[in-house]
């Protein structure tokens, strides 16, 4: 092993961080360069391909596993190769591996599912979601990746968004007060952090990456990747304040928004990116594309992709995700630099951002797993987090009376009760998109706790539990009778545009469902759903008790501990809930403000 001194400055990891990015960019080509600013997708990943193209990141999107049922350590494997290939590099630099750990690590089986983030917004917990971030990271850097895409910081405008649960909130003051994921994922910073510098704590924390910059939860109707029509003032009080926040923390990564401001592309909004990002907010990470982001500058798709890339790098893209066609990415932008079309300045810029956050997060140090912590992964603690996460993001809209007291809590001696409706047992409903696949799943699809398992858990054993997924008439019909029925209800799993929806009414009849059991029992609703949605009156009358669940994650028992009394209510709305989707969008600060249940509602 050379001593410190002997070691060439980049090398040294006691030299200054600044000293040791401009040392390195001294002794890099073009090549290498481009590369550091080339992301690729895992299933076009091989140990040649790093090597040949000096690829400097990659990623896996939503349910791109190493090979079905992947577990941990085979995720390890994977990764610390890929590691092992880019540090066998003449100047061996390692690469960063990044993931959609959103809420937990969730393609990784096994791995903790925490509510979606608007669940989260419920709580109004600070520090909760601080600790869910320090949580996740564990479970992040124990499969191998050293980068969380979260958190999504974005404003959640018009539920008619199909990205709507990935918001903690409609309201900027709620937001900013949430993007404690950061800290919790990268560490505190020390008091002297200069604002907007990167900062990582060390071996077990990753890196955090604030998104989608900026306004994607303002556009048009909640449409995906659509226009956001609003003046600059309202984009900074409404869409702009959580980035400070997230500054603040030291993020080392920011992802640009697929959507537009005004009729500008985010990708290649040079005033947005760099001026005020980077020279006004004084932001000295880096900035990372979305998905094919480049491709969707240009009609039709990709046409004229040399383009996209000289005015996206151009306007202070500095890591592109690609994330396939890696070889046309960097001929492409290998010739606009030979050509002059984009500056060698521009590209050290780029790669001085990406070499720093390298630096920071102690990959030249680290750059393979610390495989101990692979127990980590779905433990008992971060399960019993998941868990009081659950408890406070539940929000209850309606508590009736029922014999002269409160339905809830409910009686968990009752004789006989009723469990039905499509969620009361079904895991992939409950975590929602971004869960093992990219659009989320049905089913038994990780380790966890439905609904209907967490009541079998608190209720007396002399309680008869009738499950049926549909309620049928003939048990609804029986002489026995039941003490009680919870039905639920919601939203079957999506995400990004998939998930727009401009009626949100409960899908496969859920409010059917809930008025043909509320009828007949004392009932109460539970909805899962990664927004509001239309709550139909005769769903109001006829039920007992309404709870708003969003989309919990594994751990179901959350749910059991406050409905039948161990824990009390303490959510509350983070959005507006409207009457009619006519209404929308429908928010606090509207000047017209008639909700069916204000933000900030919640019994308890
Ligand atoms: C997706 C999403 C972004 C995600 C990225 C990688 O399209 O827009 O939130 O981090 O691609 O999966």
């Amino acid at each position: 092993m050379e001593r410190k001194e002997e070691l060439c400055v980049y090398k040294n990891p006691d030299a200054p961080v600044e000293a040791r990015v401009q040392d390195l960019l001294s002794r890099m080509t073009l090549a290498e360069k481009i590369g550091q600013m080339t992301q690729i997708e895992r299933v076009v990943t091989t140990h040649t391909v790093i090597t040949d193209s000096f690829i400097g990141s990659v990623l896996n999107g939503g349910g791109s596993w190493p090979f079905e049922d992947a577990r941990p350590s085979d995720w390890v494997d994977m990764i610390d190769g890929y590691q092992n290939a880019a540090l066998a590099l003449r100047l061996g630099i390692p690469l960063i591996y990044g993931i959609d750990a959103v809420h937990g690590n969730n393609n990784v089986y096994g791995a903790t599912i925490f509510p979606h983030n608007v669940g989260l917004g419920a709580t109004r917990d600070a520090d909760l979601i601080r600790r869910i971030g320090a949580a996740t990271v564990l479970e992040v850097r124990a499969m191998g990746a050293h980068w969380a895409f979260a958190p999504c910081v974005a404003a959640l405008r018009d539920p008619r968004w199909g990205r709507s649960y990935e918001c903690y909130s409609e309201d900027a003051n709620i937001i900013c007060e949430l993007t404690t994921l950061v800290s919790g994922l990268q560490g505190e910073p020390p008091k002297e952090h200069p604002n907007g510098y990167p900062f990582l704590a060390g071996r077990n924390s990753a890196v955090a990456c604030a998104k989608h910059f900026v306004g994607d939860g303002g556009t048009e109707n909640g449409t995906n990747e659509g226009n956001t029509i609003v003046s600059f003032e309202k984009l900074e009080r409404v869409h702009l304040p959580p980035y400070l926040n997230c500054l603040a923390q030291g993020v080392s990564t920011v992802m640009a928004s697929y959507s537009s401001w005004n009729g500008s592309k985010l990708h290649s909004d040079y005033f947005l990116l760099t001026e005020l990002l980077k020279q006004k907010l004084g932001f000295k990470g880096f900035i990372i594309s979305d998905w094919e982001a480049l491709d969707r500058l240009s009609e039709p798709f990709g046409s004229n992709y040399r383009h996209c890339i000289k005015i996206s790098i151009n306007a202070g893209i500095d890591m592109v995700m690609v994330p396939f066609k890696y070889e046309r990415f960097i001929y492409d932008l290998t010739d606009l630099v030979q050509s002059g079309e984009v500056s060698m300045a521009r590209i050290d810029d780029a790669v001085e951002r990406i070499l720093r956050v390298k630096f920071v997060a102690g990959l030249f140090e680290h750059p393979l797993t610390d495989r101990s912590l692979l127990g980590t992964i779905g433990c008992k603690e971060h399960r019993e987090l998941g868990r009081e996460a659950v408890r406070k993001s539940l929000v209850l809209l309606k508590n009736g009376k029922h014999v002269d007291k409160p339905f809830l809590p409910l009686d968990r001696n009752a004789k006989r009760i009723l469990v039905t409706g499509t969620h009361a047992d079904d895991l992939g409903y409950q975590c929602g998109g971004w869960t093992k696949a990219w659009f989320g799943l049905s089913g038994r699809i990780t380790i966890g706790t439905t609904l209907l398992d967490a009541i079998k858990g608190i209720v007396g054993d002399q309680t008869e539990i009738i499950y049926e997924k549909n309620p049928s008439e003939e048990s609804l019909a029986s002489s026995e009778g039941f003490s009680y029925a919870i039905v639920a209800v919601g939203e079957s799993p999506y995400a990004e545009t998939l998930g727009d929806n401009s009626e949100l009414t409960i899908p496969f009849n859920g409010s059917d469902i809930v008025t043909t059991v509320a009828v007949r029992v004392p009932t109460l609703m539970i909805l899962f759903s990664g927004r509001p949605t239309v709550l139909e009156p005769t769903v109001l009358e006829k039920t007992e008790a309404v709870i708003s669940a969003w989309l919990p994650g594994s751990e179901g028992q959350g749910m059991a501990d406050v409905i039948f009394g161990d824990y009390d209510f303490e959510g509350k709305l983070p959005v507006s809930w409207f009457k009619r989707v006519e209404q929308l969008p429908l928010n606090a600060d509207a000047d017209l403000y008639d909700p069916l249940f204000p933000l900030g509602f919640g019994l308890n």
